[in-house]
């Protein structure tokens, strides 16, 4: 099939089924210009809990589907790609979790959405990299402990002196990005502003104009007065700045700044998980009901 008529046949079939796709800013252009709803996690997980659709496809990982099953229970909620993880998310076990808290009970246990359902359902709170400075603050005078970025976790211990410890988590794709990347691209376009997500390293966010959640960096590169950027995360995210700012540049701080698992979905998958609803991701409902709690609690601090 080519690619007009698989568009139309999405189409058709999002009609026919009630179904929305949500596709996360990460994912290749074509599925984000696709999709009902684009953005970041937080924006997508809010969407999720609120749609009447029968039918969510959620063009993202795993742990972004299973945050919608999670809020919305009632729905199907389809991943194109069954193997679409996150690295990170897959760095805190909840065996390992139980045995940590078990050990530190007086730590409240802060959760990264990026995260399986059974860590969520062990923490007291879930963040997103977006409201993550603004629910921080309530926890002030609280010990915690932060799963799993120790990149994201660095950042807020620092800039709000929390009593934080941190689980040794990373995103593969930001955590590898360094101040020599900044350097070259610096030299190569000396105008440009430099904007960067939290899941990078401490010395190298130390040294951002900017620092924000997928959807922060998008809203700032829209609203500032600079025409310039070099924009320190995942490639797809890109996609919508130049659609969003026609007459400003934007260069990836490093090449090859893909997330392996982000990248694999195509068209064709989000069509044959709409025609053939497969891939469906279930949660246990005893953990989904704790990890719902965990959310729930993010979304009326957002
Ligand atoms: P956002 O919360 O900015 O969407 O980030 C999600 C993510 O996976 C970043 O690597
Ligand atoms: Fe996970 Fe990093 Fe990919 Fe985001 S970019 S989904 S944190 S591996």
């Amino acid at each position: 099939m080519d690619k007009q008529k698989m568009i139309e046949e999405i189409n058709r079939l999002k009609k026919e089924k009630n179904a929305v796709i949500l596709a996360h800013y990460y994912q290749e252009g074509s599925i984000q210009d696709i999709a009902d709803y684009t953005g970041d996690s937080l924006y997508l997980s809010q969407i999720a809990a609120e749609t009447d659709a029968d039918i969510i496809v959620f063009a993202g990982v795993h742990f972004m589907a299973e945050t919608a099953k999670i809020l919305s229970p009632d729905k199907k909620v389809l991943l194109p790609v069954a193997e679409a993880g996150c690295p990170m998310a897959d760095m805190v076990t909840d065996i390992r979790l139980t045995n940590y808290k078990a050990k530190n009970p007086d730590r409240v246990i802060v959760a990264y959405v990026n995260t399986t359902a059974k860590v969520k359902a062990l923490s007291d709170i879930c963040v997103t990299s977006s409201n993550a400075e603004k629910i921080i603050k309530h926890y002030k005078n609280d010990k915690l402990m932060y799963v799993p970025d120790k990149n994201l976790g660095a950042y807020l211990k620092e800039k709000y002196e929390l009593d934080m410890e941190v689980w040794p988590g990373f995103c593969c794709i930001h955590n590898d990005l360094t101040l020599e990347h900044l350097a070259t691209a610096k030299a190569k376009y000396p105008n440009a502003q430099f904007i960067v997500h939290p899941e990078a390293k401490l010395d190298l966010v130390h040294k951002a104009d900017f620092i924000g959640s997928t959807k922060g960096l998008l809203n700032y590169t829209i609203e500032s007065d600079h025409d310039e950027f070099i924009v320190g995360t995942e490639d797809g995210i890109i996609h919508t700045m130049e659609v969003n700012s026609p007459n400003k540049k934007f260069h990836i701080l490093s090449d090859g700044l893909k997330c392996y698992d982000m990248k694999l979905t195509r068209l064709e998958d989000v069509y044959l998980a709409l025609r053939d609803e497969q891939f469906e991701v279930e949660v246990p409902e005893d953990i989904r009901l704790k990890a719902f709690e965990a959310l729930d609690k993010m979304l009326k601090l957002s």
